[in-house]
């Protein structure tokens, strides 16, 4: 796709998520906040949807998973001992001209000198590090005892709870602890809209495992991972496996695989799958004083597990959905007239809305007490909408915009106004196709289940 095309499809991606209210800027009417976004009705039903199927797929549907949901604030021994309070920084430049501040490895070049993207000085000062965790202090006291960080990564309460988790649970290895939850990074560039936030959220799976199954299960996590991908509606031919090779990965790592998807402003991370040794195992052992190895029953061995990591953004994730998903064609009526119909063709298990239901004329009381009636069968199972105002084709279009893979109208044959024949059945629109058939009411509900969970 050339340049401005990319360009004008996000910027189209991005009007609809507001205009149809997927995504909103944070305390937009102060004039918002870089780097914070909110997400509006249909955007939290779509990330929600998401983290509901990764926590299904990976947690309920398996034998070796446990869940947890760690504190934001931890210890502040926590991000001394993973490093991160020594080391989790970006590099950092200053426009000695107009004062902004840029990530110094992202700074643009002209003739192998970097320039102020803001106002094309080339007066920089060198890059320093920035630390990128948020600080607060934890009770009323700014003392440097009571300093605490938001914490950047949901990863260290997986493995500082590793014990708890391994005594309650009585796993054997490999086993996976698993967790969704919110990450902040103070980041010097937040952009490209929710790919870089400076609060998002994190799908984290820290897998455990004897350390001759490390690197093959870091292959099996990446086809997991996949698949998973794939049965969202993010085909594997869209996503591109970086093997990241020796040299650029952590010193601790084995093997890393980035998973980048096409995103309009260019191939980008989704998810990272590191296999991480037992290096954090043994950084908390070594800081804490506390046994977090493990005693295999059956070898007689101890030792401290090694752990692939399989990390996945949630924002990212619905960003690529949203990418994903949006589509724009020129449709023809019947009376030839054409028109541009925008559509987003969410995978229906994604879709924030999975079924619009419409009485074809909002002044005829049986019509609506028999879609009402409709609305009531399905709401509890799945997010439904009824709507009963303008021309039914308006309704299917603003469907359309939300996404919603199937609608129904309930017409004057619904209500046995033409005769017996069709009583008790439905109009079922397909949102791709635009494709209509007739339902019985009484098999709607596992039919759009089925298509839908
Ligand atoms: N525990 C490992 C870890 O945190 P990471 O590559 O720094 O690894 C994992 O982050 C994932 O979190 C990324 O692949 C991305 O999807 C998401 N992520 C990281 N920083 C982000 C940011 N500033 N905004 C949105 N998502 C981010």
């Amino acid at each position: 796709m050339a340049k401005d095309e990319s360009a004008q499809r996000m910027e189209k991606i991005v009007s609809l998520c507001k205009r149809r209210g997927f995504i909103f800027q944070s305390s937009e009417i102060y004039g918002g906040i870089n780097g914070f976004w909110d997400y509006g009705p249909l955007g939290v039903e779509l990330k929600r949807n998401l983290k509901d199927f990764w926590w299904r797929r990976n947690v309920r549907e398996r034998d070796d998973m446990a869940g947890m949901d760690g504190a934001i604030i931890m210890n502040r021994a926590v991000w001394k001992a993973s490093g991160h309070e020594e080391t989790f920084s970006d590099p950092m430049a200053d426009c000695r001209i107009c004062k902004a501040r840029h990530r110094a490895d992202q700074l643009p070049e002209k003739d192998g000198v970097k320039f102020c993207p803001n106002c094309g000085s080339r007066d920089l000062t060198p890059p320093r590090a920035f630390n990128l965790m948020f600080k607060s202090y934890a009770g009323p006291v700014e003392s440097d005892d009571n300093l605490v960080y938001l914490r950047p990564e949901t990863a260290q309460a997986m493995f500082v709870q590793f014990r708890n988790i391994l005594d309650t649970t009585r796993q054997k290895l490999p086993f996976g602890i698993a967790q969704i939850g919110k990450a902040f990074r103070n980041e010097i560039n937040p952009r490209n809209y929710i790919f870089r936030s400076r609060e998002f959220e994190q799908m984290e799976i820290e897998y455990f495992c004897r350390p001759e199954d490390g690197l093959r299960l870091t292959d099996y996590w990446l086809e997991e991972r996949l698949r998973f991908y794939d049965d969202i509606g993010i085909p594997r031919s869209k996503i591109h496996v970086k093997d990241i090779p020796d040299g650029d990965r952590a010193f601790y790592s084995k093997k890393t695989y980035d998973l980048e998807y096409e995103f309009p402003f260019g191939i980008s991370e989704l998810e990272g799958i590191a296999y991480r040794t037992d290096y954090d195992l043994s950084k908390h052992i070594e800081h804490s004083g506390k046994p977090l190895d493990y005693y295999d029953e059956v070898t007689k061995e101890r030792f401290v597990p090694h752990v692939v990591e399989p990390s996945a953004g949630a924002d990212r994730t619905a960003l690529a959905l949203l990418c994903e998903a949006f589509d724009e064609e020129v449709v023809t009526d019947d009376k030839g007239k054409s028109e541009t119909r925008t559509v987003m063709r969410f995978h229906p298990r994604m879709a924030p809305i999975k079924c619009g239901i419409f009485p074809l004329l909002k002044n005829k009381p049986a019509l609506i007490e028999a879609a009402r009636g409709i609305v009531q069968s399905l709401r509890g199972h799945m997010n439904v909408f009824y709507d009963e105002s303008g021309a039914i084709g308006r309704r299917y279009r603003r469907q359309d915009e939300a996404g919603t893979p199937f609608c129904v109208t309930v017409d004057f044959d619904t209500i046995g106004e033409n005769g017996p024949e069709k009583e008790g059945t439905v109009t079922l629109r397909h949102r791709d196709s635009m494709q209509q058939e007739r339902l019985a009411i009484s098999d709607l509900k596992a039919y759009l289940l089925d298509k839908t969970m």
